[in-house]
């Protein structure tokens, strides 16, 4: 397998959906939340934060169903139209109300789960199709044969075979790990990585929000060492954040390519992979030209 192959095909799905503006009160909305749900993950992949204790500790907190119930009303409040994702700074499955946080949300819009496979069943996996998930994606990181345990879990569970899509990433350091690999803005330096400065343009916040187990929003999945809070949902809507001037100035700077701040300043991601037409919408808003 190319193992570049199945990083172009996800990125080609997610445009699909990720890169349709919608709009509330004429200002674009983020088509992408991805919630972290669970700050623990039973793997440590060396290319991952998780692999360090001292940088990305297992803390086992969990975003609560008051917070799930909050984000809930507030993205209907929006009118929000786009995908939600559970995935985040941990291992999602692991959380054990995964079903009413999924039945929940897909109330709202799709949601996908973003798994390592480790927990999943055929019996786990009829569960999330019954809560009406959307698509669950695996990272499959111990070699091929995982391919034929997955689609034999997927037959017995007698769910939609592409209700989950199978992501190869058991290659080395030679291969970047067979992900999109970035330096989790400057937390890691595993593997082959970009040097700092090369990208500048950055579109993830025209575009997306995180949102940590406990309510707070960060720029983007990259900020693994939470370095900059744009809000917290339990204070302040999400549509206030996203609003707000935290995200506001951050946006314009890297509309502009300027990654002055943390935690871009270190950032190595090339952020301009999804998100151009967003990126179109707010360059009319800010009045900037090309
Ligand atoms: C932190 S994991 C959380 C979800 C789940 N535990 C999993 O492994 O799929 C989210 C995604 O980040 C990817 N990832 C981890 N470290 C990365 C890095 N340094 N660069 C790019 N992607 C990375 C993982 O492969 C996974 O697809
Ligand atoms: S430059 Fe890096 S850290 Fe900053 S918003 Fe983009 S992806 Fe995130």
């Amino acid at each position: 397998m190319d193992p570049k192959e199945t990083i172009k095909k996800n990125l080609e799905r997610r445009s699909d959906f990720v890169d349709v503006v919608s709009l509330h009160e004429n200002i674009p909305m983020p088509s992408w939340v991805e919630l972290s749900l669970i700050d623990v993950c039973n793997r440590k992949c060396s290319f991952c934060p998780k692999s360090d204790e001292k940088v990305a500790p297992d803390t086992f907190q969990k975003m609560s169903r008051k917070i799930i119930d909050e984000i809930h009303d507030q993205l209907l409040e929006i009118h929000f139209n786009g995908t939600i994702s559970l995935c985040g700074y941990g291992e999602p499955l692991l959380h054990k109300d995964i079903s009413y946080i999924v039945k929940k949300l897909s109330n709202v819009s799709k949601v996908e789960v973003i798994t390592n496979g480790d927990v999943l069943s055929s019996k786990r996996l009829q569960e999330l199709y019954i809560s009406d998930v959307s698509k669950v994606l695996v990272s499959m990181y111990d070699g091929p044969e995982q391919i034929k345990k997955f689609k034999e879990m997927t037959k017995k569970a007698n769910v939609p075979e592409d209700l989950i899509i199978l992501r190869d990433r058991w290659y080395d350091k030679y291969n970047d790990f067979g992900v999109k690999l970035t330096n989790r803005a400057g937390t890691i330096k595993t593997g082959i990585q970009e040097q700092v400065g090369l990208y500048k343009n950055c579109y993830y916040p025209t575009y997306q929000l995180l949102i940590d187990w406990n309510g707070n929003v960060y720029l983007c999945p990259q900020d693994w060492q939470r370095k900059v809070s744009m809000g917290n949902i339990m204070q302040e809507t999400i549509f206030d954040i996203w609003t707000g001037k935290t995200f506001t100035d951050f946006r314009k700077n890297l509309i502009l390519g300027k990654r002055c701040n943390n935690p871009c300043k270190s950032c190595n991601a090339d952020g301009t992979l999804l998100g151009k037409n967003h990126t179109k919408k707010w360059k009319k808003i800010y009045k900037i030209k090309n």
